[in-house]
């Protein structure tokens, strides 16, 4: 496999997010956002680890997007702080922060790397969240007005934006689980926050369409490969429901198919959240659909489960090949996945935004010998290439992540990064399967 069979336009890149990497949390005017205060509650991320400086990409963006240049990665994407942008939500605007994301595009640019913007990428700022958060749907207004002031403040330098990061995961773990900020639990919780991350990612769309018509504008889904435990009635029907869940949840409100309902009963309770125009206004045109995929989940049934009734059959019992986020390694889930979502929605264009492993890294004579993360890289891009070859419109692949960096609730335990960042001299140390990806890339640009 060379990175040529994929075309000459294919957008290799990394990805990261504002949270994990930018430290500076409260500097030059930021906010507070959900995940300074959570990082704060005892107990919540592992050995109550926080990133309040991580790896300091606030300093040190030079230097990370110069090793990007290095490597020769041409496509960064990166996610806005909403909370650097605007301290308190809405309202006034924190001229520094927006003078961050702009050197940080311009330099990008310097350097001939095209930045891909997230728009959401979990940090809701503080401040609105003690006025519901995502569960008040005046949230719709507060988004359209950061979206906007981005859209209108960075639109003439960056061509591509996504609107939201894998809404799923912050809804799911952040408003039903509450292992995730603000750490709320219960399915009424969960079903207005998706009710509204569902309207502001249609939203957002229209908004950026407006304000940047020449724009590519996507947004992205955490995608999961779902198979059911054995090949009886009620493993298949408890995997369709945690398929509707993990797969179709956001992208079909978006296609205009509404929410799947009748593959999840439990879910029929959003339309309690539903005003009368709400099934036009889920509606968005997106150009391309960001896919993130790392795994496949074995779903069996079980009656101790509320709601969906379906629970997954851990790796580790399976005794297959996992990563440190006990997460099975398995290639093939991200051909099925692509597979998956272009057969069901005949998706013009698919971005693979996420991918990438969490190893330990082993220190060989200074130099950080990754095989398995390069291994992991290599086969799931061989099955890429695969779905691409049998029609699957892929037009590009994000690494997640260019520098190891704060892993949520996890903290800083699985590495997921190409560069091994030193937390406490940050130290950033190239890793050979960073070295791997920037050959395999290089031979085509
Ligand atoms: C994704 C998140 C990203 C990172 C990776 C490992 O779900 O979007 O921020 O945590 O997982």
């Amino acid at each position: 496999m060379q990175a040529k069979d994929f075309g000459d336009s294919f957008h290799w890149g990394v990805s990261s997010a504002a949270y994990q990497t930018e430290g500076a949390h409260n500097l030059d005017g930021k906010g507070l956002s959900i995940w300074d205060d959570f990082v704060r509650q005892k107990g919540k991320v592992y050995q109550n680890q926080h990133a309040n400086v991580s790896c300091d990409f606030y300093h040190r963006y030079p230097e990370d997007i110069a090793i990007l240049k290095t490597l020769g990665i041409k496509h960064f994407r990166f996610s806005i702080s909403w909370s650097r942008i605007f301290p308190a939500g809405i309202g006034k605007v924190n001229q520094k922060g927006l003078d961050f994301y702009k050197k940080v595009i311009e330099t990008c640019l310097a350097h001939d790397i095209t930045p891909w913007i997230t728009l959401y990428h979990w940090d809701l700022p503080l401040a609105l969240s003690k006025r519901g958060g995502w569960m008040n749907r005046d949230i719709i207004r507060w988004f359209g007005e950061y979206v906007d002031l981005c859209s209108r403040k960075l639109g003439d330098r960056v061509k591509y934006w996504m609107v939201l990061n894998e809404p799923l995961v912050f809804t799911g773990a952040g408003y039903f689980l509450g292992i995730h900020a603000p750490g709320k639990q219960g399915l009424l919780p969960f079903l207005s926050t998706v009710h509204h991350a569902a309207m502001c990612q249609a939203e957002g769309g229209r908004i950026l369409k407006s304000n940047c018509p020449d724009a590519e504008i996507g947004t992205t889904f955490s995608c999961t490969l779902v198979e059911p435990h054995q090949a009886v009635q009620r493993d298949i029907e408890a995997s369709k429901r945690t398929d509707a869940l993990l797969n179709r949840l956001f992208i079909e409100p978006s296609l205009g198919l509404g929410y799947p309902v009748d593959y999840f009963h439990a879910l029929r309770r959003i339309e309690k959240y539903m005003r009368a125009d709400d099934e036009v206004a889920l509606k968005f045109d997106f150009d391309f659909i960001g896919l993130q995929n790392y795994t496949r989940e074995i779903i069996r049934h079980s009656c101790f489960t509320p709601y969906i009734h379906a629970r997954p059959v851990g790796a580790e019992q399976r005794n297959v090949p996992t990563n440190l986020m006990k997460w099975e390694v398995y290639p093939e889930s991200i051909y099925q996945t692509l597979k998956l979502f272009y057969q069901r929605y005949s998706l013009d264009k698919i971005i693979i935004t996420e991918n990438g492993a969490a190893f330990d890294d082993a220190w060989h004579n200074g130099k950080i010998d990754d095989s398995q993360r390069q291994l992991y890289l290599k086969q799931y891009i061989a099955q890429c290439l695969r779905a691409k070859q049998e029609g699957v419109p892929l037009a590009g692949y994000f690494v997640w992540t260019l520098t190891d960096n704060f892993e949520w609730a996890e903290g800083y335990k699985p590495p997921f990064g190409l560069v091994h960042v030193d937390l406490t001299t940050q130290k950033r140390t190239i890793k050979e399967s960073g070295q791997w990806y920037g050959r395999f890339i290089r031979k085509v640009q």
